[in-house]
């Protein structure tokens, strides 16, 4: 299949034209390249031999798809492109609501016009909130957020779902991610956020090459085994290889999809930073810290639906994910 992929020079894009690559379609990427490089182009056309064509695009420029879809014929669309940091989408809502929520509109109306009708959209474990049940299912009922970026996510959901009730031939498959960490086993590409993360795992990887010098651990006053949070943290490449399962999901009926994309096993932030010690021969000095607001005891996925469905299943074990993100941080950070 000829795919266009949105945000595709991001952290989740990239490992994602990579296995689409690998396994023999071909990949048009758009990116307007406001949280990642053009360099990763090359970094991918190292790992696969083959190269994405590429747009320079914005999807809140109506202009700029135009050019995307009038030059390209397309058979799918994997929509990445969006902003993601939870604390800056609470000082910036009016800038997340209208990237996230207008450029995916942009986005659906041009899909239309061209007469590409399957979209895969990168949802998260966010709509869930504080979910009322773990392991969650994909029929757990949909939470409370606490953030506007959140909100972007449980919004679109429910537009793209909407949006197909009226266009009966649409096929759309809405993903929802647990905690994507690791990279590619190359290290050539990876998650490099701007600024301090906020995110565990990039935030240990800043640690482990001396950026930052101890980790702030949210709070160990938690419903769970340690007292830490709780978390389902899947290797970004078993991620990127769900949405190759999914091409295979659009030979069947139309309709909309939802899927949980996680391993099932829940793991603390302090079994993280002990896997990463263990597996990389190197202490991460931390620091027992209040609780940030917002965050929960336990998010773990029931990923057995995209299983059966999909016949997909997450692979790589913590021990594989905490080296690859430290190979990558070596090299890169
Ligand atoms: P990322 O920031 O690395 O990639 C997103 C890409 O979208 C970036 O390259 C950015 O330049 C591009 N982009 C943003 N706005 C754009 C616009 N208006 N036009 C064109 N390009 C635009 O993020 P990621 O971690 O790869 O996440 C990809 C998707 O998955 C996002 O939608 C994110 O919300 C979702 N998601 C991520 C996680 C996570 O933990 N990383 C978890 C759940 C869901
Ligand atoms: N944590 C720390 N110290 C840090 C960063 C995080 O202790 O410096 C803890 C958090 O308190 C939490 C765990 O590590 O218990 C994971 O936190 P992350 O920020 O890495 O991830 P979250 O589960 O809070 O959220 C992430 C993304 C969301 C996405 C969600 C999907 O940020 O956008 O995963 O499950 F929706």
């Amino acid at each position: 299949m000829n795919i266009l992929v949105s945000g595709g020079t991001g952290y989740i894009g990239s490992h994602t034209c990579v296995e689409l690559l690998n396994a023999g379609h071909d990949v048009v990427i758009f990116d307007n390249l406001s949280n990642s490089s053009e360099d990763v182009l090359d970094k991918i056309e190292e790992i696969c031999g083959k190269r994405p064509k590429f747009y320079k695009a914005d999807m809140l420029c109506p202009d700029e798809l135009e050019s995307v879809f009038s030059e390209n014929t397309i058979d799918a669309v994997i929509h990445f492109a969006g902003l993601k940091a939870v604390g800056e989408s609470v000082a910036k809502p009016w800038e997340y609501y209208n990237n996230n929520v207008c450029g995916t509109l942009n986005l659906i109306h041009i899909m239309d016009k061209y007469g590409v009708k399957k979209l895969v959209f990168s949802s998260s474990a966010t709509v869930y909130g504080d979910p009322a049940f773990v392991p969650i299912t994909e029929e757990c009922p949909l939470g409370i957020t606490t953030n506007p970026y959140g909100e972007t996510k449980k919004m679109l959901e429910r537009i793209l779902s909407d949006y197909q009730k009226a266009k009966a031939d649409w096929h759309i498959v809405l993903l929802r991610y647990f905690n994507p960490i690791g990279a590619h086993e190359s290290g050539l590409i990876g998650e490099k956020p701007n600024g301090i993360p906020n995110n565990l795992m990039p935030y240990i990887m800043q640690v482990a090459v001396g950026k930052l010098t101890q980790l702030r651990v949210f709070g160990d006053d938690y419903h769970t085994p340690d007292g830490t949070g709780v978390r389902d943290y899947i290797h970004v490449v078993d991620l990127a290889k769900g949405h190759v399962a999914v091409m295979k999901k659009f030979e069947d009926a139309p309709g909309v999809f939802i899927y949980n994309l996680g391993t099932g096993v829940g793991y603390s932030v302090l079994d993280i930073v002990h896997a990463f010690e263990k597996a990389n021969q190197i202490d991460i000095p931390y620091v027992i810290t209040e609780r940030r607001p917002g965050d929960i005891d336990s998010c773990y996925s029931d990923p057995s639906k995209a299983e059966k469905e999909l016949g997909w299943k997450a692979q790589f074990d913590l021990e594989t994910m905490c080296r690859d993100s430290y190979r990558f941080a070596k090299k890169s950070l």
